[in-house]
């Protein structure tokens, strides 16, 4: 069907129709500019129908007279009053006046570039996304202004789930299809590029050249594609992405990845886990206002419908949430255990958090099947240095300074390799990596999950270095007492 019969603007049934910066809904008569719904009076909006349906052709003022005001005879200078309302609503140079002939639409409507071939779902299972009102906001407009958007934190944090929200959404805000790619499954970082060309529907050539014709073969297409768990293939991905980035313009992508693609005109959100209240002793109506609360609660309804958020039960949910660091993986491990047993007998059993494993039907992929398998996929990932001052943070409950790090981490002072310098150099990477958390109130302070912390533990068992680093460790804060105690 032409621009010049499509019928479904006349019909009042039409689907939005996209311009930069403007979206026109025939079906609800509403005019968005920058996504905001503006006044638009009946008659502007006739007119506008009829440019929009034969957008990039000339529409003569004998046309626009008969189509928007249906015949009915008026002077023709309520054109021009009409077209000065519209360009004051979309900008000047949107509607061109062609003298003596009529006028034109002159911006391009996105629906008119080719989509992506097939779309894809987000893949399964499809919950309510809680407490991420505001950084799904942050995703969205994001999205709308950037090539490449980054979800970046550590295993169980919620990427995925947020990605998936903002995906359906922006695919329904386009109504454009899009594309999910899952990387987990994908190990040798050579299939990164036919992974992609099948999600993509592209066929590419034997031989060389076929990042060349991927790219090409994307060209003007236009759509989302989320690249879910990047984290081991951003080697492989960096200088593909870097091309696709160039040579397909209209291409938008979400990728999740523990760390940061490291991309030009990349935005990186650093995910935080959910909220969770300062104080148990809340109303349980505030309490739940915080999304760590309301996931735990919601994840323990499910499965006991008799669970009710109360005064009674209130501290100690809050207490779970906060000894689970917020972090939603966590949570729903330990609401699956909540319903069974109760939620004192679940503090209980924190101590082998590790242990607590995905309740039937929700884990988030083989790699989240456990906590465990969370953090060795992180650590597996990381290079020996990195390993060696990853599980050596292990003392540090309640947070450290990057200084103390130094001190118990480094062993090139009792003949080991490790240097002061090499430890700064880990535990900024690790930051990257999102095993170790920066402290929010901006003090220079580091800490680890409790849950970061125990994988340490258990690292630290099996590298045979727990007394070492306990001796470190204890020195350290020792020489720390001292100091703090010569200078008072
Ligand atoms: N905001 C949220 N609301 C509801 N469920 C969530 C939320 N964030 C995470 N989850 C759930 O927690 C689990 C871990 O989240 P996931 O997105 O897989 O983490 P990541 O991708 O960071 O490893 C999943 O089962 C997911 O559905
Ligand atoms: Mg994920």
């Amino acid at each position: 069907m032409s621009k010049g019969e499509d019928e479904s603007l006349n019909g009042g049934r039409g689907a939005a129709i996209h311009f930069d910066g403007w979206e026109f809904r025939p079906a609800q008569r509403q005019l968005l500019v920058q996504g905001v719904r503006v006044p638009i009076g009946g008659r502007a909006f006739e007119v506008l129908r009829v440019l929009v349906q034969r957008r990039g052709e000339v529409v003569t003022k004998d046309e626009l007279l008969a189509k928007a005001w249906h015949g009915v005879v008026v002077e023709e200078n309520n054109i021009s009053v009409q077209i000065r309302a519209l360009r004051k609503l979309l900008g000047a140079q949107t509607i061109t006046t062609l003298n003596g002939c009529g006028y034109q639409l002159s911006a391009a409507s996105r629906d008119d570039a080719p989509e992506l071939a097939a779309g894809t779902p987000p893949p399964e299972p499809l919950t309510e996304l809680l407490g991420r009102q505001a950084d799904l906001q942050v995703v969205l407009d994001r999205l709308a202004d950037v090539a490449l958007v980054t979800l970046t934190g550590p295993g169980g944090v919620g990427k995925t789930a947020l990605a998936r929200e903002a995906y359906s959404r922006r695919c329904a805000l386009l109504q454009r299809a899009g594309i999910w790619v899952d990387l987990a499954p994908v190990r040798e970082p050579q299939r990164v590029l036919t992974t992609l060309a099948q999600a993509l529907s592209v066929e590419l050539p034997a031989g060389s050249g076929q990042q060349d014709a991927l790219v090409a073969a994307l060209g003007h297409v236009e759509g989302l594609v989320v690249l879910d768990n990047c984290e081991h293939l951003h080697q492989a991905l960096a200088p593909l992405m870097q091309r696709a980035l160039s040579g397909a313009p209209g291409l938008r992508w979400l990728a999740t990845s523990r760390m940061p693609l490291r991309l030009p005109g990349e935005a990186v959100l650093r995910l935080e886990p959910l909220s969770v209240p300062a104080d148990g002793r809340l109303a349980p109506a505030q309490a739940i206002e915080h999304g760590a609360v309301a996931l735990l609660c919601k994840r323990v309804a499910d499965a006991d419908r008799r669970f009710r958020l109360d005064e009674a039960n209130v501290g100690a949910v809050v207490a779970l949430c906060d000894r689970l660091d917020g972090l939603p993986l966590a949570i729903e491990m330990a609401a699956a255990r909540v319903a069974a047993i109760g939620i004192d007998a679940v503090q209980g059993l924190l101590g082998q958090r590790l242990k607590l494993s995905a309740p039937p039907g929700r884990d988030g992929g083989v790699r989240n099947a456990t906590l465990r398998d969370t953090y060795d996929w992180s650590y597996g990932l990381l290079s020996a240095t990195e390993q060696m001052v990853f599980r050596r943070l292990e003392p540090f409950l309640g947070g450290f300074c990057a200084e103390l790090a130094q001190q118990v981490a480094s062993d090139d002072d009792e003949g080991g390799a490790i240097g002061a310098w090499e430890v700064l150099e880990a535990l900024a990477s690790l930051v990257d990596k999102s095993l170790v958390q920066r402290g929010k109130d901006g003090s220079g302070r580091f800490y680890l999950l409790e849950s970061a912390r125990e994988h340490a533990r258990a690292s630290l068992q099996s590298a045979g270095e727990c007394q070492q680093v306990q001796r470190r460790h204890a020195r350290a804060v020792a020489q720390r007492l001292a100091t703090a105690q010569a200078d008072a």
